[in-house]
Formats: C-alpha cells, sequence, structure tokens
C-alpha cells in the first residue's frame, strides 16, 4: 500500500488553440511545450477550438484544413495520442450547451473589462460580435466540463482562466457542488514571447509572418526573421526586460530552445555583438524545429490516421462532457 502523502497526484489537465493563423513558438513556449511534459503522468485532454475562432474573421472554405493542420502540429510538437485526448471542440455539443447555461450567470461587466475582448475590438473593428464578448465564457465551458484542475497556457490567457474561476464558484454557490475549481498554469520562463518587430507587444498570429518564427518555417525564412529582429541600442548582450526588450526576448528563446541559462548565455556572449548573438540564435532554431517539420511532412501524408485519432478523441471526451452536462441540467432545473 502506498503512503498517502508519497502518491504521486493525477491532475486533470485542459487546454487548447484556435485552428486559425499558423502556430509560432509563442505558442509552443507558452503552451504545447508545458502540454507535452503534463501528458506524461496526467489526465490531459487538448481540443482544437473551432468555435472560438469562429469569433474573427475567417473563410470557412479553409475551416476544416486548418483543423486537421492543427492536429497534425499537437503530434508533431510531441502530443502523444496514446496519453492525451484530442479532439475538435465543435463535435461535442456540450460545449456550446454549457457555454449558453453559464451566460445565464455571467455578469455583462465582467466580460466587458477582459483585456483580450478589449483588443480584438480595436484590432476587428467592423466585426465586435457578441461571440467576441462572450467568449471568455465559452473558454469557462471548455474548462469546466472536463472538472479540470490546471490549465497550461501561455500569460494572456491568465485573465480568462480567473473569470472561468469566478464562474465556477458561483455556478456551486447557486445551485450547488458542481464543478472544480481550475487553476492557470504558466510556465516560469516563456509565458509570454514578445513580438520579433515590436519587441513591448507579445508575438502573436495575427501580426505579420516577420513578426514571429512559425513552428514550420523553413530554416532561409528563420534566419532571414531573427537577423532582421529589431534589437536595442547599446551593444551589451544583457538581459534587461525595461530597457532592452528585444535582446532580452532573443535571450529568453535562446534559453528555452538551448536549455542553457540566460546568465549562461550571457556569459556566452561577453564582449560579442548582436549579429553574433542572431547568427547563433537562427542555428539554434533551424536546428531546434527541424524534427516539427520533418514530421508534419510525415503526417500530412496519413490524413485518415490523423482523423481516426481526433474521432477516438471525440468519443472519450463525449463521455465525460456528456456526464458533467447532466449534472449541470439537474442542478439548474431541466431535465
Ligand atoms: P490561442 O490560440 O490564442 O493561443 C494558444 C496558446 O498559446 C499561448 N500564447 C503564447 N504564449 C507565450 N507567448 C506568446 N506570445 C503567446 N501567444 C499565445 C496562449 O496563451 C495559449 O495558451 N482562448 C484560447 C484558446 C482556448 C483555451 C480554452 C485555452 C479556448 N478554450 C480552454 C485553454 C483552455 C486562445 O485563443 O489561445
Amino acid at each position: 500500500m502506498t503512503t498517502r502523502g508519497l502518491t504521486p497526484t493525477i491532475m486533470k489537465v485542459f487546454s487548447g488553440i484556435q485552428p486559425t493563423g499558423a502556430l509560432h513558438i509563442g505558442n509552443y513556449l507558452g503552451a504545447i511545450k508545458q502540454w507535452v511534459e503534463l501528458q506524461e503522468k496526467n489526465e490531459c485532454v487538448f481540443c482544437i477550438v473551432d468555435l472560438h475562432a469562429l469569433t474573427s474573421p475567417y473563410q470557412p472554405e479553409t475551416l476544416q484544413n486548418l483543423i486537421l493542420e492543427k492536429a497534425i502540429v499537437y503530434l508533431a510538437a510531441g502530443v502523444n495520442p496514446e496519453k492525451a485526448t484530442i479532439f475538435v471542440q465543435s463535435e461535442v455539443k456540450e460545449h456550446s450547451e454549457l457555454a449558453w447555461l453559464l451566460n445565464t450567470i455571467t455578469p455583462i461587466g465582467d466580460l466587458n473589462r477582459m483585456t483580450q475582448y478589449k483588443e480584438k475590438s480595436k484590432k476587428f473593428k467592423q466585426n465586435v460580435n457578441a461571440g467576441l464578448l462572450n467568449y471568455p465564457i465559452l473558454m469557462a465551458a471548455d474548462i469546466l466540463l472536463y472538472q479540470t484542475d490546471i490549465v497550461p497556457v501561455g500569460q494572456d490567457q491568465k485573465q480568462h482562466i480567473e473569470i472561468t474561476r469566478t464562474i465556477a464558484r458561483k455556478f456551486n454557490q447557486k445551485f450547488g457542488q458542481t464543478f472544480k475549481v481550475p487553476e492557470a498554469k504558466l510556465p516560469n520562463a516563456g509565458a509570454k514571447i514578445m513580438s520579433l518587430t515590436q519587441p513591448t507587444k507579445k508575438m502573436s498570429k495575427t501580426d505579420p509572418p516577420e513578426s514571429r518564427i512559425g513552428l514550420f518555417d523553413e530554416p532561409e525564412e528563420i534566419k532571414a526573421k531573427i537577423m532582421k529582429a529589431v534589437t536595442d541600442t547599446g551593444k551589451t548582450i544583457k538581459y534587461n526586460e525595461k530597457l532592452k526588450p528585444g535582446v532580452s526576448n532573443l535571450l529568453t528563446i535562446y534559453s528555452l530552445f538551448s536549455g542553457k541559462t540566460v546568465k549562461e548565455l550571457e556569459k556566452k556572449f561577453k564582449g560579442k555583438g548582436y549579429a553574433e548573438l542572431k547568427k547563433s540564435l537562427s542555428e539554434l532554431l533551424i536546428n531546434s524545429l527541424e524534427s516539427f517539420r520533418r514530421k508534419k511532412k510525415e503526417l500530412l501524408c496519413r490524413e485518415v490516421y490523423v482523423k481516426e485519432i481526433l474521432e477516438q478523441g471525440r468519443k472519450r471526451a463525449q463521455i465525460i462532457a456528456s456526464s458533467t452536462i447532466a449534472d449541470v441540467r439537474k442542478k439548474m432545473g431541466l431535465t
């Protein structure tokens, strides 16, 4: 018999990524890298959140391909379908149903003050739809359906996990204990990888390609983007987010892909110029992302296999989601 304190706790983990836009190293370092580590010892569910993607401008005829491509990204980046459940959000209808039910207990004021809503309303002025405002409620539904303990995400999603916690507590208070109250899990470093062209802004899928390194960028693209990355005045290679945001961002990326600490890197590049740092970082990234490119090419020829993984994932997710929604409906007085 194992002693209580020594038993490793198995956590329920949930996270997701939108299918639109090419994934970049920020998505990898902020989210997917954590997933790959967490899947070893925990019950993980990783979702392709296509319903969230409908809130920003997109082309319907490309959506299915983008979804399949994201499944391929998950697999190429190391998510193991034998250890984790991978599925498409819209294929488990309980996500939409729970989102509606949670809508009825969420104050509009809480949604209005969400940073992402404010930013996206500015970015897509012609399309400030209700879905954009209600986006965090659908995210809360995603997380709460699976009785999640932890949600591995980058910094920009932390506020959405906070509102999910508030919604869960409110529901439990009003209708009786139903949901676990989840926690966000941010990586120690890399929770906010910055843009290569505007290093005081986060790297984003919706900004121009030169501002980010795509997970599947070809070697020449990686080299060109890193060599052109905005650095700072001065010459020394030192980490200082406020005074040297550009160099600090490059050092963070270097550190996370090499496993060397920032201090070690400062020592390595002492007395050397920015061009040398950039050249070395390009080589590191080209090598580190090589297996992603190779695995993606392999998986692109195995569409049936990837679709089967999503189907198996859907079935597993459906079982958990149905059980939670049955409880929620009962508690809310529905049949
Ligand atoms: P999305 O698709 O915008 O981003 C996916 C993940 O990547 C992280 N991320 C970053 N991390 C570090 N540096 C960056 N520059 C950077 N940019 C993005 C994000 O924090 C995220 O973890 N709403 C979510 C998707 C979602 C979700 C969920 C996540 C829907 N339901 C439930 C967790 C749980 C989103 O749009 O992520």
